[in-house]
């Protein structure tokens, strides 16, 4: 009878769920009190890929056509076309060039599992407008017509879903830099509105139909206000009718006046690190390559962020309430260099012993440590306890280290993840609150990872 009764609930319940799930206007009243999705929170890790006609020249940045072409040619990538092109090459002559002949969306879904990962957003559309996917409305622009000649889009989420349970998410930028419609609306003061009519919106709705993206990552967001754009009645569209209404989250790059305010996630600046709690969930979208999110041939070592960057990045931005989305940039014939590679199974081997400080968490009563630098922490749940970790990005110089945020009580267990010997902690006898953690003489063998350690502390009182 009991699990009758249980069931009854959970019916009814369901019932009045789903026939009181309202439908949302298009306003920013309406659509910014839509809760996102929890699988975005909880997921804490995705991989951002910037792929397209601008991998070929892989030269500067991803903005090589706009460096060239655009209002204030920068002189490296003006001489670099005039020393390495005739006079008369033109960038749609480098799309063919963009060959993805080793192209292996399996491989690739491997690489992003392994780094443990939750999510992926892949350009669909940068704003050289070249689609990755075959759209109808970007006739010899796409890359079914021309260069790979294969649908990039759909393999890679085909791949992703047969091979991982990581969600497949895309960016599309609504802007484009030389589209002639566009530049004819910005010429007419953004009182007509063709480009949006003809090509940005139908787009949107093509991607979301075709592949049923779980994140719309928006961007190209600075011509034209959220008006012009059409982006309120897109995203009532996508959360009340869409087929991913119910999984899908998106940022908010949606036209002027947007940004950092209205939409689903906020992503405010590039590498977004405010380093304090925030209010809503935010995103860092965050490059390995420092320098530019599109593959880049003259790179050097230096210029890639390092496992200490990385681990003191996500420390940050998970503490604060953040996701953190780590950009890698595929080369023109489809492979992803070593480097981003071997940085991601990196994040991987990391996660493995640590992802408990990560996934799932909540920020805790402090985001770092309000005595001892470079202590970021997070918290979890568990019946009704509260774990506490603490994410500690240099390993001390003596055996001790004091943290003054959490506040012991006799029951307190410290763990040292990924290692399986007990942690000794006592009463700070220099500071009157706090904790000492004991560091352990750990054998080379038996060191649970290389770049920030984490203890668990079971039984605070705070
Ligand atoms: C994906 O990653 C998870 C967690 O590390 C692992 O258990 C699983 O085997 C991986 N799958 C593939 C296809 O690599
Ligand atoms: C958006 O731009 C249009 C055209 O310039 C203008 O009429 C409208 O008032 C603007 N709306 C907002 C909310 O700024
Ligand atoms: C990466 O770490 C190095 C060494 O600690 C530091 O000098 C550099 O500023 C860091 N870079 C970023 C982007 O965090
Ligand atoms: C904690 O982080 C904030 C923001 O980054 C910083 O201003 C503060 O100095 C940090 N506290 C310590 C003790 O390092």
């Amino acid at each position: 009878m009991a699990g009758m009764a249980a069931f009854s609930f959970f019916f009814t319940t369901f019932i009045f769920s789903f026939v009181s799930s309202e439908r949302y206007e298009p306003t920013w009243e309406s659509l910014d009190s839509r809760p996102l999705p929890s699988w975005y929170d909880e997921n804490k890790i995705g991989i951002f890929i910037h792929w397209g006609v601008f991998s070929v020249p892989s030269f500067r940045s991803e903005w090589f056509w706009w460096d060239w072409q655009g209002n204030q040619p920068t002189q490296d990538v003006v001489e670099y076309m005039k020393e390495n092109y005739p006079p008369d090459f033109t960038y749609a002559d480098f799309a063919p060039m963009f060959t993805a002949e080793f192209y292996n969306p399996d491989q690739w879904a491997d690489i992003f599992n392994a780094s443990g990962a939750r999510y992926i957003v892949l350009t669909s559309k940068h704003h050289e407008g070249f689609t990755n996917w075959p759209s109808k409305y970007s006739f010899n622009w796409n890359a079914m017509d021309v260069g790979p000649k294969k649908d990039l889009v759909g393999m890679l989420a085909d791949s992703i879903r047969r091979r991982t349970n990581i969600h497949f998410g895309l960016y599309h930028s609504l802007f484009e830099w030389f589209n002639p419609l566009l530049l004819q609306d910005e010429a007419n003061k953004y009182e007509t509105d063709d480009f949006v009519t003809s090509k940005t919106m139908p787009e949107l709705y093509e991607i979301v139909n075709r592949y049923k993206p779980d994140i719309v990552w928006s961007d190209g967001d600075w011509a034209g206000n959220y008006t012009y754009w059409k982006s309120r009645e897109f995203l009532a569209w996508l959360y009340n009718d869409s087929p991913v209404k119910d999984t899908v989250v998106t940022n908010d790059r949606w036209g002027w006046g947007c940004l950092c305010q209205h939409g689903g996630f906020l992503t405010c600046t590039d590498r977004y690190n405010p380093g304090k709690l925030q209010k809503r969930k935010w995103e860092n979208a965050m490059t390995l390559d420092i320098d530019s999110w599109g593959y880049r041939r003259t790179a050097t070592l230096e210029d890639y962020l390092t496992m200490d960057n990385i681990t003191q990045i996500l420390a940050q931005t998970i503490s604060c309430g953040g996701n953190v989305l780590i950009n890698v940039g595929p080369t023109k014939d489809g492979l992803i260099k070593p480097i981003f590679e071997e940085r991601l199974r990196q994040l991987g081997d990391w996660l493995k012993v640590n992802g408990d400080a990560i996934y799932g968490t909540n920020p805790w009563t402090y985001q770092n440590d309000t005595y001892t630098p470079n202590v970021w922490y997070t918290s979890k749940k568990v019946e009704t306890e509260t774990n506490v970790y603490a994410i500690v990005l240099e390993w001390p110089e003596t055996d001790t280290l004091y943290l003054a945020a959490p506040t012991p009580s006799s029951a307190t267990v410290v763990t040292l993840l990924g290692y399986s010997y007990p942690i000794s902690w006592r009463k700070p006898s220099t500071h009157p609150n706090g904790i000492e953690i004991v560091f352990p003489i750990i054998p080379f063998s038996d060191m649970p990872c290389q770049w920030a350690w984490v203890f668990m502390m079971e039984g605070l009182v705070n």
